[in-house]
């Protein structure tokens, strides 16, 4: 049988965090072969950490077969002890009247830690995925603070995009959402990041003429998915949790894993592609394969897209423009 891999979660006891841990220890993440042994990082305080011992009292409770040891930690150095997978999701968000300067201030300096941290104490290899808002400009700072692991370790989640883009596309052709292929979310995971079917297919079709509606893409569908997540904060009154978590798990399986070729959304560290400058944490069509990503090449940006493109490419900028003090 397998070795055991070591998974690092931090915001373990927060809402992601209770939809996650368990389908990672079900093997739902890196096979139904494949043991792990979480670690688990929570803040100090003892509310937390109380919390903390509670999931993982629930954890025990289920009995994972692959579930092959568990540690509760307050301090990345020793949570990211030798880590092969680190899913970053605690964070600070954006709360009532917060300045954006403040959000960037407070989660740069998380992130720089939590960079460091990995730099120093986890695997050389270790597969980093970043869930915690801003996502893209945090994961960015991590690996900023990691200069001792290769930059294409860090990467950012736009899956919850990417799949949100799917269901609504399923939704208004009529298919199954299994048989969409060749999506892409390019950019930002914000309002402005690019859902993009133009090169999608249904059993061979192209989406974008079964649609072809220039407006419902421009006014509905992007604005959908765009504001998909307040909307489930209106309707839920708390923030997308399960579908978050399900597609950080989709991230790390196909990452870890492979994609067999279909194509599916990360956020990566761009490496001059579609004229996205080296560095920029950017949503990309990419496929995987033997433990790594590589980005779809090639493809044609109309003037619709490169309008699309050079907005969300403009916020990170922005975003990186606000932590470069930090670094
Ligand atoms: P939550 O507030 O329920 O849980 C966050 C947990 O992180 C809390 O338990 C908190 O104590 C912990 N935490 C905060 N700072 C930490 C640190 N420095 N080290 C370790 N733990 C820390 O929030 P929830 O709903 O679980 O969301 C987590 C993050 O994920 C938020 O930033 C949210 O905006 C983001 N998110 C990102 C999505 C994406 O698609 N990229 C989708 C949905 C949420």
């Amino acid at each position: 049988s397998k070795k055991p891999v070591r998974v690092a979660v931090t915001g373990a006891a927060g809402q992601i965090g209770y939809a996650l841990l368990f389908r990672i220890a079900s093997g739902e993440m890196l096979g139904k072969d494949q043991p792990v042994i979480l670690q688990l990082l929570e803040v100090p305080a003892d509310g937390p950490q109380k919390a903390l011992k509670g999931v993982m009292m629930e954890l025990e409770d289920c009995a994972f077969p692959l579930l092959a040891g568990m540690e509760a930690h307050s301090n990345p150095m020793t949570a990211f002890k030798d880590a092969d997978y680190a899913l970053l999701v605690g964070s600070r968000p954006r709360g009532p009247g917060m300045e954006r300067a403040e959000l960037l201030a407070v989660n740069g300096a998380i992130f720089i830690e939590q960079g460091k941290a990995l730099n120093a104490v986890a695997s050389r290899n270790v597969k980093v995925l970043v869930v915690g808002n801003p996502a893209n400009t945090n994961a960015y700072i991590a690996m900023k603070s990691a200069p001792d692991l290769p930059r294409q370790n860090f990467t950012a989640m736009l899956r919850l995009d990417h799949n949100r883009a799917l269901s609504q596309i399923a939704a208004k052709t009529g298919k199954p959402v299994a048989e969409i292929e060749k999506m892409i979310v390019w950019g930002n995971h914000s309002p402005t990041m690019y859902a993009d079917y133009r090169f999608a297919t249904i059993q061979g079709q192209s989406v974008a003429q079964m649609i072809n509606d220039q407006d419902w893409n421009a006014n509905v569908f992007l604005p959908t998915v765009g504001k998909r997540g307040a909307a489930i904060i209106e309707a839920r009154g708390l923030s997308s949790a399960a579908s978050a978590a399900n597609a950080a798990i989709d991230h790390m399986r196909d990452w870890a894993l492979g994609t067999n070729g279909k194509w599916v959304t990360m956020g990566i560290p761009s490496n001059g592609l579609y004229g996205i400058p080296k560095d920029v944490m950017f949503g990309f069509p990419v496929t995987c394969a033997n433990g790594e990503y590589k980005v779809v090449e090639g493809l044609a940006i109309d003037a619709f897209s490169q309008e699309r493109i050079n907005i969300t490419l403009a916020e990170l900028l922005s975003e990186q423009d606000g932590v470069k003090h930090l670094l």
